[in-house]
Protein backbone atom coordinates (compact mmCIF):
# COMPACT_ATOMS: atom_id res chain seq x y z
CA UNK A 1 0.00 0.00 0.00
CA UNK A 2 1.41 3.86 -0.62
CA UNK A 3 2.76 4.95 1.68
CA UNK A 4 0.78 8.30 2.12
CA UNK A 5 -2.45 6.44 1.35
CA UNK A 6 -1.13 4.17 4.53
CA UNK A 7 -1.85 7.29 6.34
CA UNK A 8 -4.74 8.54 4.89
CA UNK A 9 -6.40 5.30 5.47
CA UNK A 10 -5.22 4.62 8.16
CA UNK A 11 -8.72 2.53 9.79
CA UNK A 12 -8.97 0.20 6.78
CA UNK A 13 -4.89 -0.85 7.55
CA UNK A 14 -5.46 -1.04 10.95
CA UNK A 15 -8.28 -3.87 10.43
CA UNK A 16 -5.92 -5.72 7.77
CA UNK A 17 -2.92 -5.77 10.60
CA UNK A 18 -5.90 -7.15 13.29
CA UNK A 19 -6.94 -9.31 10.51
CA UNK A 20 -3.32 -10.59 10.12
CA UNK A 21 -2.22 -9.27 7.26
CA UNK A 22 1.36 -7.26 7.13
CA UNK A 23 1.19 -4.40 5.05
CA UNK A 24 4.00 -3.03 3.68
CA UNK A 25 4.17 0.06 2.44
CA UNK A 26 5.78 1.71 -1.47
CA UNK A 27 7.54 4.12 -0.97
CA UNK A 28 8.28 5.18 -4.87
CA UNK A 29 6.63 7.53 -6.86
CA UNK A 30 3.81 9.57 -5.22
CA UNK A 31 3.72 6.68 -2.81
CA UNK A 32 0.14 5.91 -3.79
CA UNK A 33 -2.01 3.21 -5.77
CA UNK A 34 -0.13 3.47 -9.22
CA UNK A 35 2.86 2.90 -6.33
CA UNK A 36 1.83 0.02 -4.25
CA UNK A 37 0.40 -1.71 -7.99
CA UNK A 38 3.93 -1.60 -9.41
CA UNK A 39 5.70 -2.96 -6.09
CA UNK A 40 2.97 -5.86 -5.85
CA UNK A 41 3.96 -6.91 -9.28
CA UNK A 42 7.48 -6.19 -8.69
CA UNK A 43 7.39 -8.55 -5.75
CA UNK A 44 5.30 -11.18 -8.11
CA UNK A 45 7.41 -11.70 -11.05
CA UNK A 46 10.36 -11.90 -9.01
CA UNK A 47 8.75 -14.81 -5.82
CA UNK A 48 6.62 -16.62 -9.12
CA UNK A 49 7.07 -19.90 -7.20
CA UNK A 50 5.63 -18.86 -3.63
CA UNK A 51 3.56 -15.94 -4.31
CA UNK A 52 -0.16 -15.43 -5.88
CA UNK A 53 -1.30 -11.90 -7.06
CA UNK A 54 -4.36 -11.00 -6.38
CA UNK A 55 -6.25 -7.65 -7.23
CA UNK A 56 -9.78 -5.83 -5.74
CA UNK A 57 -10.00 -3.34 -8.81
CA UNK A 58 -10.30 -4.39 -13.05
CA UNK A 59 -6.55 -3.21 -13.76
CA UNK A 60 -3.49 -5.29 -14.49
CA UNK A 61 -2.85 -7.91 -16.95
CA UNK A 62 -5.19 -10.32 -18.57
CA UNK A 63 -7.21 -12.58 -16.67
CA UNK A 64 -7.29 -9.79 -13.79
CA UNK A 65 -9.57 -7.46 -14.78
CA UNK A 66 -12.02 -9.83 -16.64
CA UNK A 67 -11.97 -12.14 -13.38
CA UNK A 68 -12.56 -9.23 -11.03
CA UNK A 69 -15.42 -7.45 -13.66
CA UNK A 70 -17.56 -10.97 -13.15
CA UNK A 71 -17.07 -11.64 -9.45
CA UNK A 72 -18.02 -7.76 -8.64
CA UNK A 73 -21.00 -8.45 -11.27
CA UNK A 74 -23.00 -9.40 -8.30
CA UNK A 75 -23.97 -5.56 -7.92
CA UNK A 76 -25.32 -5.22 -10.98
CA UNK A 77 -27.32 -8.67 -10.36
CA UNK A 78 -28.31 -7.58 -6.89
CA UNK A 79 -29.65 -3.99 -8.36
CA UNK A 80 -31.40 -5.95 -10.47
CA UNK A 81 -33.23 -7.96 -8.19
CA UNK A 82 -33.85 -4.94 -5.53
CA UNK A 83 -35.66 -2.71 -8.56
CA UNK A 84 -37.72 -5.49 -9.65
CA UNK A 85 -38.42 -5.86 -5.88
CA UNK A 86 -39.03 -2.72 -5.02
CA UNK A 87 -40.38 -0.77 -8.42
CA UNK A 88 -41.39 -3.68 -10.70
CA UNK A 89 -38.97 -2.82 -13.65
CA UNK A 90 -35.63 -4.40 -13.27
CA UNK A 91 -34.17 -1.62 -15.66
CA UNK A 92 -33.53 2.04 -14.08
CA UNK A 93 -32.80 5.09 -16.32
CA UNK A 94 -29.09 5.28 -14.88
CA UNK A 95 -26.82 3.51 -13.06
CA UNK A 96 -24.13 5.88 -11.86
CA UNK A 97 -20.63 4.71 -10.46
CA UNK A 98 -17.20 6.68 -9.54
CA UNK A 99 -14.57 4.84 -11.40
CA UNK A 100 -11.06 4.33 -9.90
CA UNK A 101 -9.38 1.21 -12.03
CA UNK A 102 -13.18 1.01 -12.12
CA UNK A 103 -14.20 -2.52 -10.06
CA UNK A 104 -17.17 -1.03 -8.08
CA UNK A 105 -18.24 0.66 -11.97
CA UNK A 106 -17.57 -2.30 -13.78
CA UNK A 107 -19.96 -4.42 -11.64
CA UNK A 108 -22.54 -1.81 -11.12
CA UNK A 109 -22.86 -1.48 -15.36
CA UNK A 110 -22.45 -5.33 -15.92
CA UNK A 111 -25.95 -6.21 -15.92
CA UNK A 112 -27.01 -3.26 -17.72
CA UNK A 113 -23.89 -3.29 -20.63
CA UNK A 114 -27.18 -4.67 -23.43
CA UNK A 115 -29.67 -3.12 -21.90
CA UNK A 116 -29.69 0.35 -24.46
CA UNK A 117 -32.45 2.13 -22.07
CA UNK A 118 -29.76 2.07 -19.28
CA UNK A 119 -27.88 5.31 -19.35
CA UNK A 120 -23.93 3.86 -18.23
CA UNK A 121 -22.59 6.96 -16.14
CA UNK A 122 -18.65 6.94 -15.33
CA UNK A 123 -17.43 9.34 -13.05
CA UNK A 124 -13.55 10.29 -12.70
CA UNK A 125 -11.33 12.33 -9.99
CA UNK A 126 -11.31 15.78 -11.29
CA UNK A 127 -8.80 16.14 -8.32
CA UNK A 128 -8.36 19.97 -7.96
CA UNK A 129 -9.94 20.77 -11.79
CA UNK A 130 -8.97 18.58 -14.77
CA UNK A 131 -6.96 21.16 -16.04
CA UNK A 132 -5.37 22.21 -12.70
CA UNK A 133 -2.03 19.31 -12.94
CA UNK A 134 -3.98 17.99 -10.01
CA UNK A 135 -6.34 15.57 -11.00
CA UNK A 136 -7.13 11.66 -12.19
CA UNK A 137 -9.54 12.43 -14.77
CA UNK A 138 -8.11 9.89 -17.18
CA UNK A 139 -10.24 9.85 -20.01
CA UNK A 140 -10.37 13.77 -20.51
CA UNK A 141 -6.52 13.84 -19.63
CA UNK A 142 -4.98 10.32 -21.19
CA UNK A 143 -4.57 8.38 -24.24
CA UNK A 144 -4.39 4.85 -25.38
CA UNK A 145 -1.06 3.21 -23.57
CA UNK A 146 -0.06 0.28 -21.22
CA UNK A 147 -0.21 0.54 -17.52
CA UNK A 148 0.11 -2.59 -15.38
CA UNK A 149 -0.11 -4.94 -18.09
CA UNK A 150 -3.24 -4.16 -19.90
CA UNK A 151 -3.68 -1.72 -23.01
CA UNK A 152 -5.60 1.35 -21.61
CA UNK A 153 -6.38 5.14 -21.39
CA UNK A 154 -3.75 6.56 -19.37
CA UNK A 155 -2.66 9.89 -18.23
CA UNK A 156 1.10 9.90 -19.75
CA UNK A 157 3.68 12.39 -20.95
CA UNK A 158 4.29 12.86 -24.80
CA UNK A 159 7.40 10.40 -24.36
CA UNK A 160 4.39 7.99 -22.22
CA UNK A 161 5.66 8.53 -18.77
CA UNK A 162 3.06 8.29 -16.94
CA UNK A 163 1.48 11.40 -14.95
CA UNK A 164 1.49 11.70 -11.23
CA UNK A 165 -2.47 11.91 -10.57
CA UNK A 166 -4.23 13.37 -8.20
CA UNK A 167 -7.68 12.85 -5.85
CA UNK A 168 -8.54 13.44 -2.39
CA UNK A 169 -9.77 10.00 -2.35
CA UNK A 170 -7.04 7.23 -2.27
CA UNK A 171 -9.24 4.83 -4.46
CA UNK A 172 -9.40 7.30 -7.15
CA UNK A 173 -5.77 8.11 -7.02
CA UNK A 174 -4.75 6.20 -10.32
CA UNK A 175 -3.67 8.03 -13.87
CA UNK A 176 -5.44 4.66 -15.93
CA UNK A 177 -8.71 2.88 -15.98
CA UNK A 178 -9.48 -0.62 -16.77
CA UNK A 179 -9.64 -1.63 -19.98
CA UNK A 180 -13.92 -2.06 -19.81
CA UNK A 181 -14.05 1.13 -19.07
CA UNK A 182 -11.88 2.32 -22.01
CA UNK A 183 -13.65 0.17 -24.05
CA UNK A 184 -17.47 2.17 -22.88
CA UNK A 185 -15.49 5.44 -23.21
CA UNK A 186 -14.24 4.83 -27.04
CA UNK A 187 -17.41 3.25 -28.30
CA UNK A 188 -20.01 5.94 -26.41
CA UNK A 189 -21.35 3.18 -24.56
CA UNK A 190 -20.78 4.77 -20.94
CA UNK A 191 -21.04 8.60 -20.12
CA UNK A 192 -17.82 9.63 -18.45
CA UNK A 193 -17.97 12.71 -16.40
CA UNK A 194 -15.76 14.06 -13.35
CA UNK A 195 -15.89 15.81 -9.86
CA UNK A 196 -13.78 17.77 -8.15
CA UNK A 197 -12.30 16.98 -4.53
CA UNK A 198 -14.28 19.97 -3.40
CA UNK A 199 -17.66 18.57 -4.83
CA UNK A 200 -16.91 14.97 -3.77
CA UNK A 201 -16.40 16.26 -0.13
CA UNK A 202 -19.85 18.78 -0.41
CA UNK A 203 -21.75 15.79 -1.88
CA UNK A 204 -20.49 13.51 1.22
CA UNK A 205 -21.79 16.23 3.91
CA UNK A 206 -24.70 16.74 2.07
CA UNK A 207 -25.94 12.98 1.95
CA UNK A 208 -24.79 12.45 5.36
CA UNK A 209 -27.05 15.46 5.98
CA UNK A 210 -30.24 14.34 3.73
CA UNK A 211 -30.07 10.59 4.62
CA UNK A 212 -27.63 9.75 7.54
CA UNK A 213 -25.40 8.06 5.30
CA UNK A 214 -21.79 8.66 5.50
CA UNK A 215 -20.31 7.82 2.13
CA UNK A 216 -16.81 6.97 1.36
CA UNK A 217 -14.89 9.94 -0.47
CA UNK A 218 -14.55 7.49 -3.68
CA UNK A 219 -18.64 7.00 -3.59
CA UNK A 220 -19.16 10.97 -3.37
CA UNK A 221 -17.68 11.56 -6.22
CA UNK A 222 -20.41 9.30 -8.37
CA UNK A 223 -23.10 11.48 -5.93
CA UNK A 224 -21.46 14.88 -6.80
CA UNK A 225 -22.20 13.75 -10.24
CA UNK A 226 -25.73 14.15 -9.69
CA UNK A 227 -25.84 18.44 -9.84
CA UNK A 228 -24.29 17.64 -13.95
CA UNK A 229 -27.24 15.52 -14.77
CA UNK A 230 -31.03 16.48 -15.50
CA UNK A 231 -33.61 13.04 -14.80
CA UNK A 232 -37.55 13.23 -14.97
CA UNK A 233 -39.41 13.07 -11.32
CA UNK A 234 -40.35 9.22 -11.64
CA UNK A 235 -37.03 8.15 -13.14
CA UNK A 236 -35.17 5.47 -11.34
CA UNK A 237 -31.28 6.57 -10.91
CA UNK A 238 -29.35 3.96 -9.39
CA UNK A 239 -25.99 4.85 -7.75
CA UNK A 240 -23.35 3.02 -6.37
CA UNK A 241 -22.29 4.04 -2.86
CA UNK A 242 -18.86 1.96 -2.98
CA UNK A 243 -17.97 2.44 0.59
CA UNK A 244 -18.25 3.51 4.20
CA UNK A 245 -16.85 6.66 5.22
CA UNK A 246 -14.93 5.05 8.19
CA UNK A 247 -11.60 5.46 6.93
CA UNK A 248 -12.24 8.59 5.73
CA UNK A 249 -13.01 10.18 8.77
CA UNK A 250 -9.78 11.68 9.10
CA UNK A 251 -10.07 14.05 5.88
CA UNK A 252 -13.44 14.90 6.97
CA UNK A 253 -12.63 15.63 10.62
CA UNK A 254 -9.96 18.24 8.82
CA UNK A 255 -12.79 19.91 6.48
CA UNK A 256 -15.41 20.24 9.74
CA UNK A 257 -12.32 22.21 11.50
CA UNK A 258 -12.00 24.59 8.18
CA UNK A 259 -16.01 25.40 8.82
C1 LIG B 1 -14.77 2.71 -1.27
C2 LIG B 1 -14.05 2.67 -2.56
N1 LIG B 1 -14.72 2.97 -3.69
C3 LIG B 1 -14.12 2.96 -4.91
C4 LIG B 1 -12.79 2.64 -5.03
C5 LIG B 1 -12.17 2.71 -6.40
O1 LIG B 1 -11.83 1.49 -6.90
P1 LIG B 1 -12.61 0.91 -8.16
O2 LIG B 1 -12.61 1.99 -9.18
O3 LIG B 1 -11.82 -0.28 -8.56
O4 LIG B 1 -13.99 0.58 -7.71
C6 LIG B 1 -12.04 2.30 -3.90
C7 LIG B 1 -10.63 1.92 -4.00
O5 LIG B 1 -9.91 1.72 -3.07
C8 LIG B 1 -12.68 2.33 -2.63
O6 LIG B 1 -12.01 2.06 -1.50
Amino acid sequence: MGEKDIERQAPNVARMKMLGATVVPATSGSKTLKDATNEAIRDWINHPQDTFYIIGSVVGPHPYPDMVTRFQSVISKEIRSQLKEKVGTELPRAVIACVGGGSNAAGTFYHFLDEPSVDIIAVEAAGCGVQSGMSAATTQLGKPGILHGSKSYVMQTADGQVVEPHSISAGLDYPGIGPIHANLFVTGRGRFLSATDKEALEASFELAKLEGIIPALESAHALAALKQLKFEKDENIVICLSGRGDKDMETYMKELNKK
